[in-house]
């Protein structure tokens, strides 16, 4: 059966389609004032002094680790329990990333392992905020303080959230975002780079365009760059989308509680909490964690009859195979246990009541019969 109920969509309103259509109306498809606006928007709205807008998350990334110095001979904390660009955006700038442990409540690295974790040659963290939960930062902060390591947070699934008050992506040296079309606000693709720091700002901007300084000629490179930039259309799409944001992460929020609801009393099902001490989340999907014992791909294929997707966020990056051929020998028992059972279901802003229904229902039947 087809997909009915898709996992992920974006909510895109006429004024976004106005927006993206006037830029088509100018000669200025790149490099021009939308993206300017965009990025002192995206600042103003983290609280920071800049941000560099970039044509993906992965590529945040990877100037975000380049921008830092990371490279050659360095170690890179990460989780395995995230998106796979964490570690490979690591390699890609020539550094080694090391898998650590993650708390069992909010998914995010655990500080006691990262801690465990730092070694003579590490240089970086990259605290993810996963699924829109904020990490500890006070721990984590705390620990690249003593040992003297960057950090980077990676906020691509948590834009808008907070942590004791403060928006994820506030506290690092630097932070990415992005905005792929399943993210709580979008460009198509896209990505930034949040940095308080002039200089970063300044050399990642040169990255972005290839090694080119702000005001040097088109084919006067100070240094190897990327062509990392994105399109002024994106960049107006996202500052309307920016602009709606308390409107997108209150639709995800109530889609969030229904399904608590919906699917309360099915035993062994963990739902995930709504509520964290000193957490703001921002809903980026809904993960539910199936019963001990409940085959997932049974339960999957049963979604699926259905015209219901699902998700199994996050397979560790450790086991992937691209991975497990590097000789890579961790083993890291708790992401594994979870990552067995964690089942994302559909989840967007538009998402119905009557959906919601079905789902939790079609859920009801799946587990009973995949025990
Ligand atoms: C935690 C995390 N980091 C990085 C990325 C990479 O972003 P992109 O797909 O825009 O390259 C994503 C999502 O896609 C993500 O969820």
């Amino acid at each position: 059966m087809s997909v009915r109920i898709p996992l992920s969509a974006p909510d895109i309103t006429e004024a976004e389609i106005a927006a993206v259509t006037a830029v088509l109306r100018t000669s200025r498809l790149s490099l021009g004032p939308e993206l300017a606006a965009f990025e002192s928007e995206l600042a103003a709205y983290h609280g920071v002094e800049d941000a560099v807008v970039v044509s993906s998350g992965t590529a945040a990334l990877h100037l975000a680790l380049l921008t830092l110095g990371i490279g050659a001979g360095d170690e890179v904390i990460v989780p395995s329990f995230a998106f796979v660009a964490v570690a490979n955006t690591v390699l890609q700038a020539g550094a080694q990333p090391v898998f650590a442990e993650i708390d069992p409540l909010t998914l995010n690295l655990d500080p006691a392992a990262v801690e465990r974790a730092i070694g003579p040659r590490t240089r970086a963290i990259i605290v993810v905020h996963t699924f829109g939960v904020p990490a500890e930062m006070d721990a984590l902060c705390e620990l690249a303080r003593k040992h003297r390591l960057a950090l980077i947070e990676d906020a691509c699934e948590a834009i808008g959230a907070r942590f004791n008050g403060r928006r994820a992506g506030s506290f690092g040296d630097l932070a990415v975002l992005g905005f792929y079309p399943n993210k709580q606000m979008t460009t198509g693709e896209g990505g930034a780079v949040l940095a308080r720091d002039p200089a970063y700002a300044a050399r990642l901007r040169r990255l972005r365009n290839q090694g080119r300084d702000a005001d040097a000629d088109w084919l006067d490179h100070a240094e190897p760059g990327y062509n990392y930039r994105l399109a002024e259309l994106a960049c107006a799409l996202g500052r309307v989308q920016l602009r709606r944001i308390d409107e997108l992460l209150a639709r995800r929020r109530e889609a969030a509680e229904r399904y608590n609801t919906l699917l309360d009393g099915i035993r062994g099902l963990e739902r995930p909490p709504l509520a964290l001490a000193r957490r703001e989340i921002s809903w980026f999907v809904y993960v539910v964690r199936l019963p001990e014992g409940v085959d997932r791909s049974r339960v999957q294929a049963t979604l699926a009859e259905n015209g219901i997707a699902s998700g199994r966020y996050f397979a560790p990056i450790h086991q992937q195979p691209a991975w497990r051929a590097r000789g890579g020998a961790e083993h890291l028992p708790l992401t594994e246990s979870i990552a067995r059972r964690t089942l994302a279901l559909p989840f967007f802003n538009r998402v119905t009541d009557e959906q919601q229904q079905e789902v939790a229902a079609a859920l009801r039947t799946a587990i009973a019969r995949a025990m």
